[in-house]
């Protein structure tokens, strides 16, 4: 088995499976950012990424992607339907968004995830070199850390939440609250978007597992585990250099057009979650123009919405209900050929997305609860020339960063008609100048800022961090 000095170990790999010409499977890096962020420092050392690659079955064996060694660990159609379906999404991911819908608990569902993380460490034992630094990504793997370090005590272990790590009256309803610590603290750096969130972890582990912590450090057993927020970001040149590019602007113009030349378009993009708001801001639309605050032939909403984690119960409830809601305002407030809002539920490209960055003069990303949310940041990161407004949910982990947005609270109606209709009115000079100051806070705290961050404060050696800058 081949190993290597830098091991990333996440729920999915960063390749997608696409046609090529002949009609064969072909792999591909996907766009995502944290592959983007990874990418420069993986090419310049032995690196191998472990992970799912969809689907149920053997593990596929996959090439080397741009140099990075891609590790596949296997997931059965149990695991997938009691580990991903089950334990990470039907009871993690609701129970961490501040139980906006009704986390799960089975035990069943514990079981697999218990054995997923226990496969997923043993795949890392494998591949990782004597004392290499391993980071694992997100609340699918909690246990790695853990695990890993009974496995392999050499490794310098990094953990990454993505999610919100939720107050200690939510957390506490886990039945295997501890557990799930104890594996977080596994690592030698436990990160979280935001600092709320590492306050949060170190009560936990503090009430839990009666061991002092600080939202710093956390002595257990003979070793120091520290803890802190490593906010994440986006590739901004990239996304800026798209929305430069003339086909992008030209695609962006004619989208205008095919929307019917209306004087101001409001732009949501989100996967089809419960936690996105999607149906506070639809009901928020429906009452300006009910009010008659917004008039259709002026401003559409183009809402992009594409299907995820279709088999759980709780997002084929949202999708139906979306779609009802979808019907229901377009057949009251729309027109021939004039839709009050236009709903796409296709994933797009990023020049297709870029394009769409540009057309919307109003960027709503309301969600009740979001890690961080990304597509805030690369509808600034489009917005070269300094214009358009974003209205942004303070329960984004976004919101910390971009306070130049119009925040509005997305639970309170009035609240979100009200910074809505802000947003669509704003002058120019207002526009401007929070657009440039999210944008030139984006220039400094891009996804390899992240990186380093992270990466320098995990590897005290700094021998990966040489690497990182080698690479930029
Ligand atoms: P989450 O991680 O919860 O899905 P984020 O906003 O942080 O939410 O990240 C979503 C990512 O998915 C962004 O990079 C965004 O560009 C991408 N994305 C969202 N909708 C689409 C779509 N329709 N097609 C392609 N990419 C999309
Ligand atoms: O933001 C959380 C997250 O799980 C990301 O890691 C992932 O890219 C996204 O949501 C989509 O989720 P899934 O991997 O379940 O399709």
């Amino acid at each position: 088995m081949r190993q290597s000095s830098l091991v990333v170990v996440a729920n999915r790999l960063p390749i997608d499976d696409s046609m090529a010409p002949d009609g064969a499977c072909e792999w591909r890096r996907s766009p995502g950012g944290l592959v983007s962020a990874l990418h420069p420092l993986l090419r310049h050392t032995p690196a191998t990424w472990v992970g799912w690659a969809g689907g149920t079955g053997p593990a596929p064996a996959l090439p080397d992607v741009d140099g990075v060694r891609m590790h596949t660990v296997a997931l059965s159609a149990d695991d997938l339907r009691d580990h991903y379906e089950g334990f990470a999404n039907a009871t993690l991911w609701p129970l961490y968004h501040d139980s906006v819908e009704q986390p799960e608990y089975h035990r069943r569902w514990w079981e697999a995830y218990q054995r997923v993380n226990q496969r997923f460490a043993e795949a890392t034992a494998d591949v990782a070199e004597p004392g290499a630094v391993v980071w694992v990504q997100d609340y699918h793997l909690q246990l790695v850390p853990g695990l890993l370090r009974q496995l392999r005590p050499d490794l310098r272990i990094g953990f990454f939440l993505h999610v919100p790590f939720p107050p200690p009256e939510l957390f506490m309803q886990l039945p295997r609250r501890a557990e799930l610590l104890r594996g977080m603290l596994g690592a030698d750096l436990v990160g979280f978007q935001r600092s709320q969130a590492a306050h949060n972890f170190a009560q936990l582990v503090a009430k839990v597992l009666d061991v002092p912590a600080t939202d710093r450090r956390i002595a257990v057993d003979d070793r120091v585990v520290r803890i802190g927020a490593f906010p994440v970001s986006i590739d901004t040149v990239e996304m800026a250099a798209l929305a430069t590019r003339p086909d992008v602007a030209d695609r962006a113009a004619r989208l205008r057009h095919d929307l019917g030349s209306p004087e101001q378009v409001i732009l949501s993009v989100d996967r089809m979650d419960y936690t996105k708001g999607i149906e506070q801001r639809l009901k928020a639309y429906s009452e300006l123009i009910a009010d008659g605050h917004v008039k259709v032939r002026d401003t559409v909403l183009v809402q992009v919405a594409v299907p995820s984690r279709e088999r759980v119960g709780q997002y084929q409830i949202l999708r139906e209900r979306v779609e009802r809601e979808v019907g229901r305002i377009n057949g009251e407030f729309g027109r021939v050929g004039e839709p009050a809002i236009h709903y796409l539920t296709q994933p797009f490209d990023r020049a297709e997305l870029a394009a769409l960055y540009r057309v919307a003069d109003v960027m709503a990303v309301t969600p009740l609860r979001d890690g961080m949310n990304l597509v805030a940041k690369e509808y600034v990161a489009a917005r070269v020339d300094d214009t358009g407004a974003l209205l942004l949910s303070e329960f984004a982990g976004a919101a910390a960063e971009l306070p130049q947005a119009y925040l509005v609270n997305p639970h309170d109606l009035e609240g979100l008609k009200q910074g809505l209709l802000a947003a669509l009115r704003a002058g120019p000079d207002d526009l401007g100048a929070r657009m440039r100051a999210m944008r030139a806070h984006l220039h400094r705290h891009d996804i390899r800022a992240w990186a380093r961050s992270y990466l320098s404060a995990l590897d005290d050696s700094g021998s990966l961090l040489t690497r990182l800058s080698a690479a930029d």
